[in-house]
């Protein structure tokens, strides 16, 4: 089954398609970035305006390099011609999170196809979905239970995955996000946006310990996480003689403790067999790390190109939660809370 997967929930443009949720066929991305790099994050209406800008070229480009891994390629038929004649489904991020201005760009477009094409719509959730970037990988895949830590800029959770479309959220951010953590601190830093890869790179080779910074939540026996004083602390610090290296570090070295501390915590609790890390802040080299060091059991992480956001994951997702709707009842939904409830599998 080849899904076309269109993901507009922020900066980035993206479409792919995917066979069977698991062969990678295309994978395009546009994304806005620069212009949230002058402002140092992003700015919803210029995020907007250039998701309408660059939809249409990228899902054109997505369907014509994966026509040309087919068989059924012919360079007489135009990609639009294959999409409609070769793809078995559209799949698009509905929200669970996203700005609005940005998902409408997506759902609209994907809604046009499904109804112009007659092909099945498949509604996805942007933090559910993410998880599948590491079935996007060569076998073999996570074992069932597994523990899910997605962590992003719009996410930090905790989930307890039972299977494809058996999902129970067991903990979740109180405030900021782990990637809001490091866009904040780059800023306030003078590094560059996005935070996260910033940070990492200064990081680099400098001592993680030089700088004693809380854990927040470490002890309280939940699976909830908090960023927002630990920013705190770093933003004292920040004004001390220490350098924006050593800041950097111990920074990232304090929320990679909380991550992994809590992900192999709850892996105990619920006897889980496999851990996926997921999300824009999983291409992070020490999580990535300290979490496969740490952990008893085996750990999944996606390749470090499909963590940030793209049309693979969501197409993926789509093909193992198959769960379409009719165009006229698939809408943009930004609301975070938006995950398992609605568009569960039925
Ligand atoms: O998944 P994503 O592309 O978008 C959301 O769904 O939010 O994640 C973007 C977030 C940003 O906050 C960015 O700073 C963070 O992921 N990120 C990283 C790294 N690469 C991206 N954080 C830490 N280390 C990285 N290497
Ligand atoms: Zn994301």
């Amino acid at each position: 089954m080849r899904i076309l997967g269109i993901e507009t929930s922020c900066d980035e443009t993206a479409a792919s398609v995917v066979e069977d949720g698991t062969r990678l066929l295309s994978n395009v991305l546009a994304s806005s970035v620069s212009f949230h790099r002058e402002t140092g994050g992003i700015i919803p209406e210029i995020a907007a305006r250039e998701q309408v800008r660059a939809i249409i070229p990228v899902i054109n480009e997505a369907l014509g390099e994966a026509a040309k891994t087919t068989s059924t390629y012919s360079k007489n038929t135009p990609s639009w011609e294959w999409g409609k004649k070769y793809l078995d489904a559209v799949a698009v991020t509905v929200g669970g999170p996203g700005l609005i201005g940005s998902l409408l760009v997506g759902v609209e477009v994907a809604k046009t196809l499904s109804w112009v094409w007659n092909k099945p719509l498949i509604p996805s959730v942007h933090m559910l979905a993410h998880l599948y970037a590491v079935w996007l990988s060569e076998p073999p895949y996570p074992h069932f239970p597994s523990i899910v830590l997605t962590v992003s800029g719009g996410h930090t959770d905790l989930l307890l995955m039972r299977g494809h479309g058996d999902f129970e959220f067991i903990g979740s951010t109180r405030d900021d996000t782990a990637g809001e953590a490091f866009d904040k601190i780059a800023r306030y830093l003078g590094l560059s946006f996005p935070g996260g890869p910033a940070i990492e790179k200064i990081a680099q080779n400098v001592k993680s310990d030089t700088i004693s910074l809380p854990r927040p939540l470490m002890t309280s026996g939940d699976f909830d996480f908090s960023f927002s004083g630990l920013k705190t602390a770093v933003l004292k610090v920040a004004k001390s003689s220490k350098s924006k290296a050593e800041i950097a570090s111990s920074f990232q070295k304090a929320v990679v403790d909380v991550l992994v501390h809590k992900t192999l915590l709850s892996a105990k609790k619920f006897k889980a067999k496999s851990i996926v890390l997921a999300g824009g802040v999983a291409a992070n080299q020490a999580l990535r790390k300290q979490l496969r060091e740490m952990s008893k059991i085996p750990v999944f992480i996606p390749p470090i190109n499909l963590c940030t956001d793209n049309g693979a994951f969501i197409a993926s997702y789509a093909f193992f939660n198959f769960n379409s709707r009719p165009w006229n009842k698939v809408k943009a939904e930004p609301d975070t809370s938006l995950a398992i409830g609605k568009y569960a599998k039925s």
